[in-house]
């Protein structure tokens, strides 16, 4: 269940937008399960595109970077922020708790719930960035839900790269992973944490390198859903029969971050802007 009571957040009037951070465009795979899931609620996305990556950056930046991203959205009125980064939600997600005056939700704890839901002899693998890995954050959840689980992380910095240049099914992409996943395939687990917003779109190398017998956790869906549940739980679903917008700003490069949205999700985009950050 999300940890937000009614009493500690402000309730935002009911029309104001979904917002939703990422440090590129890895966060539109949660956008997608929210539009699927939500399609009445408008959503404001924000990529920090002149800052990726985030997972090769230090704690203090990660931080600096998610409250500025969270500043944005707040300036477009939103009623809840969704963290769909896996680094920020590591290092910034109780600092935004404590700053800004809207539920906050990261994508940790509903991939480790999933996971949890998932494994039967509760061994779960952890794939992410150097920085998600390094914060012990999915370690963390995975056992506050269950302290008998056996944890495996491992960082697997290049295939943030290898997604964004486009090479999600191919040869060289195949072989990293091949070389990334040798030791954890070792290890017996039955369920695999895609702890980075980039992993999903790599999931049938994944799958091939892992096996069948291991499930893959993509938290974007349950996201989805603990975004629907906090709405419900606060009575603050969009009311209007009004066409819901998308609305899309990134620090650099809208243009083709555009072409990327455009095709990936398969939906209008109502506006996408550029906002320079410091
Ligand atoms: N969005 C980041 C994450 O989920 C991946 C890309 C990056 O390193 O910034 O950790």
């Amino acid at each position: 269940m999300p940890v937000v009571s009614k009493k500690s957040k402000r309730i935002a009037p009911s029309n104001y937008a979904i917002g939703v951070f990422d440090s590129g465009l890895g966060g539109l795979t949660v956008v997608k399960e929210i539009i699927k899931l939500l399609p009445n609620e408008d959503i404001v996305y924000f990529g920090d595109t002149a800052r990726v990556p985030y997972g090769t950056k230090s704690s203090e930046s990660i931080v600096r970077f998610s409250i500025d991203n969270a500043n944005v959205l707040m300036s477009k009125k939103v009623k809840m922020i969704v963290v769909a980064c896996n680094s920020s939600s590591s290092y910034a997600l109780e600092v935004l708790k404590k700053k800004f005056n809207v539920p906050i939700l990261g994508v940790i704890e509903p991939g480790a719930q999933k996971a949890v839901k998932l494994t039967k002899n509760k061994k779960v693998g952890v794939i992410a960035t150097s920085a998600t890995v390094g914060s012990g954050k999915y370690l963390e959840a995975l056992q506050n839900i269950d302290k008998s689980i056996k944890v495996i992380s491992v960082a697997c910095p290049l295939f943030v790269p290898l997604v964004e240049e486009g090479w999600a099914n191919n040869q060289i992409t195949a072989d990293v992973a091949g070389l990334y996943l040798k030791n954890l395939k070792k290890e017996n687990i039955d369920a695999l944490i895609l702890g980075c917003t980039h992993y999903p779109l790599l999931k049938t190398v994944i799958s091939k390198v892992m096996g069948k017998k291991v499930a893959l956790v993509d938290s974007a869906k349950e996201v989805a859903h603990q975004v629907e549940m906090m709405l419900d739980q606060r009575k603050n679903r969009r009311k209007t029969k009004q066409k819901a917008r998308l609305r899309i700003f990134v620090s650099d490069k809208p243009q083709s971050f555009m072409r990327i949205a455009k095709s990936f999700l398969g939906c209008k985009i109502d506006e996408i802007s550029c906002i320079k950050m410091m």
